[in-house]
């Protein structure tokens, strides 16, 4: 029997369209579940909607329609578009499902007659925006520490899960399973919460209607995190009328989700399995988000950047690729339109896009189409298959970390030494010096390598990967598969198909004008009084001084406030640790720190900050509101910044 792998996105609120960020989370998922299929695994892949709470029923109230009107309309927009990205989930799962009630009434009325629920008195703060309860001294100023929205003050008879009790239990759990939490830099977040004591949690609302009735309590639904957290064990039967499902797939996996969402994955859902008596996820991975402007995309903010034009534009594998290789995952990432052709022109259209129109182009030219049996190895040939050989192992090795980027840049490195191999080994002269064997053996070395391609990007590009096997005359699926990823595999004699250029490259200029000249000032336009001086510089410094400084990329693994203005952050710069203040405060969270790949003056003399030491200083530009860090997303740790 198969080994299972069962892997979740989070079920999203159907409150808008989704856009690109949550696209994003869905994608990965969708690429985790591709690999491991084509590893062999039997996958199960889980998404859906959270079709209730207090936010889906306002915004319902504020089309005019009701809840269930509304999300049906957005849950049918939501498939359309995973239909679109590619992705090939197994199961959607709405928690208006009938099923799902049921499951959730005898989960809660389970825990009460166990004593782990009881009935009590709710009075705190709520962030309907993020469906979320604080407490005064969380949320002294009144905002959500989320989403900075105010909050609404509540006053209601509630049940109370007692989380209380499963602190210790919860702990230990995390640190006897290293895995449990990822990355590590928001394990440490999740574990200094915990430890600041966890209080019961109010899973009930008698304040308005649309959520999945209590059932032993007219008045009381369901609080949503409540309700939508066991999706993922509905889905496969628990507490339903058949749970052979459950009995194969649980654990789960992976729990893919933002890290805003992190808390409720890793502390409250844990607790309530525990008080359950079930086994626990074996991962709850925590990506970063899609910036825009330096800010996380969002349906409430409304600066979302539509997916389904960005395909129509550019094609789905363009945009996952971009999605997976720009931004590391667990890291935030910013997104530009032009970042996104910048990668299809330089990584698509002139690095794999031309390594198959040249082989298949030269294989149609030089042998019309069919390659001879007989070849002939070159001096460059045993270079070229040791790359291959430990492109499949490290990117194997990248993929089951999770660590899609990495995965993509060791790809790249094969496909590029390939490149690099078409002018060693100069096929046209191979051609003119009627060398035929060597030149058959050189091209068959490039169709293999683009075999070799087509397999390990499958995951992240299917279509493009069935793109290149159609082009090379692959139709033996046995050569598509993960085990016949060895150079050599390609029968000798191939014959080509011709087809289009797969990805045309992108105008730059044109789409997104010159880059590199500054934009001409005009004397009739007037300046906001915040934008930065000109840039007139009189005292010019030699290239030695600038050697002076010695900067490095730093990864800020943990972050605290020590005063109103200052941050104290551990950053990692390959492999140690620094301490470093910076008077940022005001501008940043800590929060917003971790996992940030800054720039940091490594060799300034250490100083004393309020009684803090201060080893370097990271480096930020602009003001206030306009503070950015600078950093160096993808970076290695300890890279020179020169
Ligand atoms: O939180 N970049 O739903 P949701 C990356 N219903 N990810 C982003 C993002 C961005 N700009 N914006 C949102 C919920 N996301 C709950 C989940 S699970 C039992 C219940 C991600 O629609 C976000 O981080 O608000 C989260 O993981 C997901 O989209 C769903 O967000
Ligand atoms: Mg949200």
């Amino acid at each position: 029997m198969k080994d299972t792998f069962y892997i979740t996105t989070p079920i999203y609120y159907p409150s808008d369209k989704l856009h690109i960020g949550n696209t994003y989370c869905t994608v990965a998922v969708d690429v985790m579940a591709r690999y491991k299929r084509l590893r062999g695994y039997d996958v199960k892949f889980l998404t859906g909607t959270d079709d209730h709470g207090q936010k889906i029923e306002r915004v319902a109230e504020a089309a005019g329609v009701t809840p269930i009107e509304y999300v049906d309309r957005i849950v049918d927009m939501t498939k359309k578009l995973w239909k679109t990205m590619n992705c090939a989930y197994d199961v959607f799962m709405r928690t208006t499902e009938p099923f799902h009630i049921k499951a959730c009434q005898r989960l809660f009325k389970t825990l009460f007659d166990k004593g782990d629920i009881y009935k009590g008195h709710y009075e705190g703060l709520y962030c309907v925006q993020c469906e979320t309860f604080f407490t005064k001294t969380q949320a002294p100023d009144n905002l959500c520490a989320d989403c900075g929205r105010p909050l609404e003050t509540v006053r209601e008879e509630s049940y109370f899960f007692r989380q209380s009790k499963y602190q210790d239990q919860l702990l230990k759990h995390i640190e006897d399973n290293p895995d449990f939490i990822r990355p590590e830099s928001r394990k440490n977040e999740m574990v200094s919460f915990i430890k600041s004591g966890l209080e019961d949690v109010a899973v009930s609302r008698t304040t308005f209607k649309w959520g999945i009735p209590v059932g032993f309590d007219e008045g009381h639904v369901i609080y949503v995190w409540f309700d939508a957290l066991p999706n993922y064990v509905t889905a496969l039967g628990l507490f339903g009328e058949d749970d052979s499902e459950y009995k194969k797939y649980w654990p789960a996996d992976v729990h893919m989700v933002g890290k805003d969402i992190l808390r409720f994955h890793t502390i409250l859902w844990p607790t309530m399995l525990m008080a359950l008596g079930e086994p626990l996820p074996k991962t709850v991975f925590g990506t970063g988000w899609l910036l825009i402007d330096g800010a996380k995309m969002s349906k409430s903010k409304g600066n979302v950047v539509d997916p389904e034009i960005l395909v129509e534009k550019y094609g789905v594998d363009a945009v996952r690729y971009f999605l997976m290789r720009e931004v590391v995952m667990g890291q935030d990432g910013n997104y530009t339109e032009e970042a996104l052709a910048s990668r299809i022109n330089a990584d698509l259209a002139n690095d794999l896009g031309n390594l198959l129109s040249r082989a298949a182009g030269m294989i149609d030219k030089y042998f019309g189409g069919t390659l001879p049996a007989e070849h002939k190895a070159t001096s460059f040939d045993e270079s070229l298959i040791n790359t291959a050989g430990q492109t499949i192992v490290k990117s194997a090795a990248a993929m089951d970390r999770i660590a899609f980027s990495e995965a993509l840049t060791e790809i790249w490195t094969m496909v590029r030494r390939a490149n690099k191999y078409v002018d060693e080994t100069e096929p046209w002269t191979l051609f003119r010096n009627g060398d035929k064997t060597a030149l058959a053996g050189a091209l068959y070395n490039l169709a293999e390598i683009l075999r070799l391609s087509a397999i390990l990007i499958s995951p992240v590009m299917p279509d493009t990967s069935a793109e290149i096997f159609r082009q090379l005359g692959i139709t033996d699926d046995s050569l598509k598969t993960w085990n016949s990823l060895s150079f050599g595999g390609l029968p000798k004699s191939i014959t080509i198909v011709k087809g289009a250029a797969m990805f045309p490259r992108i105008d730059l200029k044109a789409a997104f004008g010159e880059p590199d000249k500054p934009a001409e000032p005009n004397a009739d336009v007037k300046t906001e009084a915040k934008a930065a001086p000109a840039v007139k510089t009189e005292n010019y410094i030699g290239i030695e001084d600038f050697a002076k400084l010695e900067l490095r990329v730093g990864i800020v693994k943990s972050c605290e406030k020590v005063s109103e203005k200052l941050l104290k952050s551990q950053i990692e710069i390959g492999g140690e640790t620094r301490q470093i203040l910076s008077g940022i405060a005001e501008r940043f969270t800590p929060e917003d720190m971790i996992g940030k790949a800054v720039v940091v003056v490594t060799n300034l003399k250490p100083i004393k900050l309020r009684g803090h030491m201060s080893e370097g200083m990271i480096l930020a530009a602009g003001e206030g509101e306009g503070l950015r860090l600078v950093t160096a997303d993808g970076a290695d740790s300890g890279a020179k910044v020169k």
